[in-house]
C-alpha cells in the first residue's frame, strides 16, 4: 500500500486523564470514486497505535490496534485512557508498511491544579485564499490546547482570484464522498499537519462545514437533513471528537475544564438554531447553569459568532442577524448571570477585533461584565471594513486588525493574557509572524500592551 497517512496525524478532547488520537488512511487522497474515499479499497484495514511518555517511544505507556473501517472512510478514533494529568505524550500510528507522523499531545490539567494554561484559537481557513502559515507559527508554540472556531473547511468553491486551486473537486459539496473530499483535500496541508501533530484540539463548527448560514435543521426538507447528516458525519470522520453522530444529529457542545483555572465551553451555533435561538433551550441552561456553578478563574465561551453589539455604519443601521445581534434576547440571559471571568473568544468575521462585554451595549456608562476577542481567519478573505468607522460607533470595541493570524493567550489565576498574531501575507509561503497587539484582563475591562493596530 502507498503512503496511507496523507492527511495527516491528530489529537484532541484533552480530560486529565485521557485523549482522543485520530488518523484518516487515504492512499490518494482526491480520489473522486464516491465507493473508494481517499483511494481506500471498501474493506477494513487494522492500524496499530502507541502512546509515549518520550518523542523516541523508549517508554511506551499506551498501545494498541483498531479496524479503520470503509463505513467511516477509514478514520481512527482511539480514546486513551489512564493517563495522568498535566503531561505531555507522543503518539503515532503503523499500517501495513506505513508509519505515520510523531504527534504530541496533552492531558488536561488536575482538578485541582492553578497551573496556567497556554491556548491558542484558530478559525476560518479557505483553502484557495492562502498559504496555513499561521498554523506553522501556531504548531512553533506548542500550546496545551488548541481551539478552532468553526469554518474548518469550505462547503463552496471560489473561483475568483485563487490562490490554491482545489483541484478535482466539485463545486460545491452537498452528498458524503464529496464532504469526505473536502477534508481531504484541506488535510493534505502540511502546516495544517504540522498545527495538529503539535496540540490537543478541540473544534465546533459553524456554518460551512454544511452550508453558508444553514440554521438548525434549515428548510426542513429531506434533501437538507440528509446533506446536513453527510456533513456531520464527514466532521466525525475528520476530527478526533469522542461521540458519533446519531440520526443525523451530533452532539457539539461540552466543556473542558483545566483546573482551577479555565472551564471552557464550547458552543454549537448551528445544529439547534432557528429564528427564536441560537443554542436551543437545553444548550443554553446547560451554559448558564454551568456559569453560575463553575468554580474556576475563567468562564470562557468557545463559539463562532461575533458576540458583542456591533453597528457597522455602511449597513445603514441595520445589525447583522447572523451573529448574536440576531439573538439578543438570549445573549441578554447569558450576560445576565454575571458570571466572574466572563471571556467570549469568537471567529466568523475574518479580522481581529477585542472588546468589552457591556451589561447595556447601548449604555457606554453600564457595567463591564465580559470581554471578547475574536480571532481573524487563518486563510480566508476579509470583506472591506471600515475598522476605525465601527470602533467610533462602538465604544465598547477597543481593538481591530485586518491581518491573517491566531491568538496565543495564556490564562492564570491572576491574569488573562491574548495576544493578536499575525501573518503579513498568505499568497504565498513563508510570511514570518508578529504580535500585532496583547491584552491584559483580570476580569473587568481590558488594558492593552504593545499594541500597533492598523
Ligand atoms: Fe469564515
Amino acid at each position: 500500500m502507498a503512503n496511507p497517512f496523507t492527511l495527516g496525524i491528530a489529537s484532541g478532547e484533552p480530560l486529565p486523564d485521557g485523549v482522543m488520537l485520530w488518523t484518516r488512511l487515504a492512499v490518494d487522497p482526491l480520489n473522486t470514486d464516491p465507493k473508494r474515499p481517499g483511494g481506500m479499497a471498501p474493506r477494513a484495514v487494522e492500524v496499530s497505535w502507541q502512546l509515549a511518555e518520550d518523542e523516541r517511544f523508549t517508554r511506551v505507556v499506551r498501545q494498541g490496534a483498531i479496524q479503520a473501517l470503509p463505513v467511516w472512510a477509514h478514520s481512527v478514533h482511539v480514546r486513551v485512557t489512564g493517563l495522568r494529568p498535566g503531561t505531555d505524550y507522543f503518539y503515532r500510528f503503523r499500517t501495513g508498511g506505513g508509519q505515520s507522523a510523531v504527534g504530541r499531545t496533552r492531558t488536561a490539567d488536575d482538578p485541582v491544579s492553578s497551573r496556567p494554561v497556554r491556548f491558542a484559537v484558530a478559525s476560518c481557513q479557505r483553502y484557495e485564499h492562502g498559504f496555513y502559515t499561521a498554523y506553522r507559527h501556531l504548531a512553533d508554540e506548542r500550546p496545551d490546547v488548541v481551539f478552532h472556531v468553526g469554518d474548518y473547511i469550505y462547503e463552496s468553491r471560489q473561483a475568483a482570484t485563487v490562490v490554491r486551486p482545489l483541484g478535482p473537486l466539485p463545486g460545491e459539496t452537498s452528498r458524503l464522498h464529496e464532504y469526505r473530499q473536502r477534508y481531504a483535500r484541506y488535510k493534505t496541508d502540511p502546516d495544517l499537519q504540522a498545527a495538529h501533530a503539535a496540540a490537543p484540539w478541540v473544534t465546533t463548527w459553524d456554518d460551512h462545514e454544511v452550508l453558508d448560514n444553514y440554521r438548525g435543521k434549515g428548510d426542513g426538507s429531506a434533501a437538507f437533513l440528509r446533506r446536513r447528516g453527510a456533513a456531520y458525519q464527514a466532521f466525525y470522520e475528520n476530527h478526533p471528537i469522542r461521540v458519533r453522530p446519531d440520526d443525523g444529529n451530533l452532539q457539539m457542545y461540552r466543556r473542558r475544564t483545566y483546573g482551577t483555572v479555565a472551564d471552557f465551553m464550547v458552543l454549537d451555533v448551528r445544529q439547534h438554531r432557528n429564528r427564536v435561538t441560537m443554542l436551543g433551550a437545553a444548550q443554553e441552561q446547560w451554559l448558564v447553569s454551568r456559569l453560575v456553578t463553575s468554580p474556576v478563574r475563567w468562564r470562557v465561551l468557545v463559539q463562532p459568532l461575533f458576540f458583542a453589539r456591533r453597528v457597522v455604519p455602511e449597513d445603514g443601521g441595520e445589525l447583522r442577524l447572523d451573529s448574536w445581534d440576531g439573538h439578543p434576547q438570549q445573549r441578554a440571559r447569558i450576560l445576565a448571570v454575571r458570571a466572574p471571568g466572563l471571556v467570549v473568544f469568537s471567529g466568523d468575521v475574518h479580522n481581529a477585533w477585542a472588546g468589552e462585554l457591556k451589561a447595556d451595549f447601548l449604555d457606554p456608562a453600564s457595567a463591564t461584565v465580559g470581554v471578547e476577542f475574536v480571532g481573524s481567519s487563518i486563510s480566508s478573505r476579509p470583506p472591506p471594513t471600515d475598522g476605525p468607522g465601527v470602533l467610533a460607533r462602538n465604544p465598547h470595541l477597543k481593538f481591530f486588525d485586518d491581518r491573517r493570524g491566531y491568538l496565543s493567550c495564556t490564562a492564570s489565576a491572576e491574569e488573562l493574557r491574548v495576544a493578536f498574531r499575525a501573518v503579513g501575507f498568505v499568497h504565498k509561503a513563508g510570511a514570518p509572524v508578529q504580535t500585532v497587539a496583547e491584552f491584559v484582563t483580570e476580569g473587568s475591562g481590558l488594558t492593552s500592551e504593545n499594541t500597533s493596530s492598523k
